[in-house]
């Protein structure tokens, strides 16, 4: 069993020996920036992690990876034009650096990449391995309208919000653990336990997303601090704080959600709310539990415990993350 720090840089050659074409240019290049600047890579670590886990060879399981890498950062192209966001992993986004045609259609053909890269799995699996990257890319695009669907509605309930970031955040790290799964010939019931501890550990993980959007540091986070405030997104924290403010804080977040021409002022009074009514730490007991459950999943799997342990470790520091 190969460890993270093992499996990092196997990621990253895969990456670096993706063979573009080598016109226009200016489609290509801003696919290679963003694969560049790195990210912590989690989605294809799971899929070889997952791999091995089953008694495979990780290098049957390395094109699927490579391939939802490259899907998971083309998602990451149009996000950010989306959600206006001027900066990732420390530098800007390709629609501030390029302009947003580039980053809807560089973020188009590296969707079409990623494809093509999950189409190199091996022959006996290759569709399966496909059906299921198919469904996962297809529920991200329904989690992502869920999520700007979202920003213009003030009733939505927790478990509308469970359900969006499931869609949009959870199915891609449980799609790419199932699909390592797959790859190394793993029961129906083993394929499923993995999915489903991958979905509650991309719930937690998109929980500390949001976390991290009010609370971190931006450079260790490596993106702009405040923008889902700003974007009005509703999340977990907003959420809880739609339902408990009273009396005057219920006037003043309300007053602060049609406020749009302010940005540093609405992030101040929207985080002093979120701290006067314990709404981050409602947010990391939440992310707690969806941890709890996903190690119930592992514990349930036909593996040997001692085949677990890399998944433990990872999701483990995926929970504390800062970046
Ligand atoms: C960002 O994903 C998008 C979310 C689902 C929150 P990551 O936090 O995995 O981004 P990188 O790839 O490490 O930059
Ligand atoms: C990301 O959600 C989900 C997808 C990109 C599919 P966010 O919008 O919270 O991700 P960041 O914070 O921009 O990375
Ligand atoms: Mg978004
Ligand atoms: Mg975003
Ligand atoms: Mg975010």
């Amino acid at each position: 069993m190969h460890k993270l720090q093992d499996l990092l840089p196997v990621v990253q050659q895969a990456l670096d020996a993706i063979d573009y074409p080598q016109a226009p240019a200016e489609l290509y290049t801003p696919i290679q920036y963003e694969l560049s600047l790195g990210g912590k890579r989690i989605r294809p670590v799971l899929t070889l992690m997952a791999c091995e886990m089953f008694g495979c060879d990780y290098h049957y399981a390395l094109d699927a990876a490579v391939g939802i890498e490259m899907f998971h950062n083309f998602t990451l192209l149009h996000d950010d034009v989306m959600d206006k966001a001027d900066m990732r992993r420390g530098k800007p986004t390709v629609h501030i650096r390029w302009n947003e045609n580039t980053a809807i259609l560089s973020g188009d053909a590296m969707q079409i990449l990623a494809y093509m890269q999950v189409m190199k799995s091996p022959a006996a699996v290759r569709d399966v391995v496909c059906v299921v990257f198919l469904q996962t890319a297809l529920e991200i695009c329904e989690g992502q309208q869920y999520d700007m669907e979202f920003e213009t509605r003030q009733d939505v309930r927790e478990e509308e919000y469970i359900e969006m970031i499931r869609l949009k955040t959870a199915v891609l790290l449980g799609g790419a653990l199932k699909i390592g799964a797959l790859i190394a010939g793993a029961s129906d019931d083993d394929a499923r336990r993995l999915y489903d501890f991958g979905i509650n550990i991309g719930l937690a993980f998109q929980l500390r997303d949001d976390y991290l959007d009010v609370y971190g540091d931006a450079k260790t986070f490596g993106k702009n601090i405040g923008g889902d405030i700003l974007n009005n997104k509703k999340t977990y924290m907003l959420i809880n704080a739609q339902r408990l403010a009273q009396g005057a804080e219920r006037d003043e977040l309300i007053h602060w959600l049609a406020i749009d021409d302010k940005p540093d002022e609405k992030i101040a009074a929207v985080t002093a709310l979120y701290n006067r009514l314990g709404v981050d730490a409602l947010c990391l007991e939440k992310i707690d539990t969806y941890y709890a459950e996903a190690m119930k999943q592992l514990d349930a799997l036909s593996v040997e415990k001692l085949q677990t342990e890399m998944l433990r470790e990872l999701a483990m520091s995926l929970m504390q993350r800062n970046s």
